[in-house]
């Protein structure tokens, strides 16, 4: 599939993106194609998840938010979603021991009661113990929905004028932004899904009104360093208007 239809300039040095957003897609074909489980995709998932995080710290993006579990992934079996659960524990558990090391501050995105209890205590521990950093910010999407989240937003802004503390009036969309798990994060200037399929499946919604999509035919297992480069010089291709002209 021709996702790319222009050269990249040889040796040019290209600026990232404020804000990265990355759909982590294909873990289970990945799995597939080599005869393992699914969860053994998930596994390598969560391997290239590290990789890339570390490669976003050296290029200087400030925010990198990944889709791990949508408000849709409860649908799987027992089997796989107990595994995701367990890489994400494994992961938080192992960042929470290098948090002085890297300096990644977490935040999650997401409706987190729906998580064990302990996973929820780790979420929070790692929210809390990672605030003072401000090299880079990880944004973990678990479960998570930009419906959900959206109706969320509308239903704490509803009760807010039911109260009488502010009118329907004041409503703007940067206000609006305050009551979404994002708030306080810029709208993700790139969002990159791998695995060759090409839908935003309920991520960030309200974020991506005028991000740039790159979709890329790697599964993201087998992504690398060198494709986030290509998916930034693609981005750095892209003419953004905004609306205008
Ligand atoms: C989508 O691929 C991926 C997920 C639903 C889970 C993503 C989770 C991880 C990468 C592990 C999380 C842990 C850390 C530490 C980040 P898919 O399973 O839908 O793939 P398929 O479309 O090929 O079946």
């Amino acid at each position: 599939m021709a996702l790319f239809n222009k050269k990249k300039t040889e040796n040019e040095i290209l600026p990232s993106p404020k804000h990265i957003a990355i759909i982590m897609d294909g873990n289970g074909r990945w799995a597939k194609k080599r005869g393992l489980p699914r969860t053994a995709g998930h596994a390598a998932g969560a391997e290239t998840f590290r990789r890339i995080a570390n490669y976003c710290r050296t290029l200087g993006v400030e925010y990198l938010t990944v889709y791990a579990f949508s408000t849709e992934n409860w649908k799987r079996s027992e089997e796989e979603v107990s595994g995701i659960m367990k890489l994400l524990k494994n992961y938080l558990l192992e960042a929470l021991q290098d948090m002085e090391k890297n300096h990644v501050r977490f935040k999650f995105f997401g409706d987190l009661s729906r998580l064990s209890p302990e996973l929820q205590e780790l979420c929070r521990k790692a929210e809390m113990t990672s605030s003072q950093y401000h090299e880079v910010q990880v944004n973990f999407c678990l479960n998570y929905g930009g419906r959900d989240e959206i109706v969320r937003g509308v239903k704490a802004f509803a009760s807010k004028v039911a109260s009488g503390e502010c009118s329907a009036e004041d409503l703007t969309e940067e206000r609006f932004g305050d009551y979404l798990y994002s708030a306080g994060v810029p709208d993700p200037e790139l969002i990159i899904r791998p695995s060759g399929e090409m839908r935003t499946s309920n991520f960030l919604l309200w974020q991506s009104a005028y991000s740039e999509f790159v979709f890329m035919d790697v599964l993201w297992p087998d992504f690398r360093e060198k494709d986030l480069d290509e998916a930034i010089a693609e981005y750095h291709r892209r003419n953004r208007r905004f609306g205008g002209v």
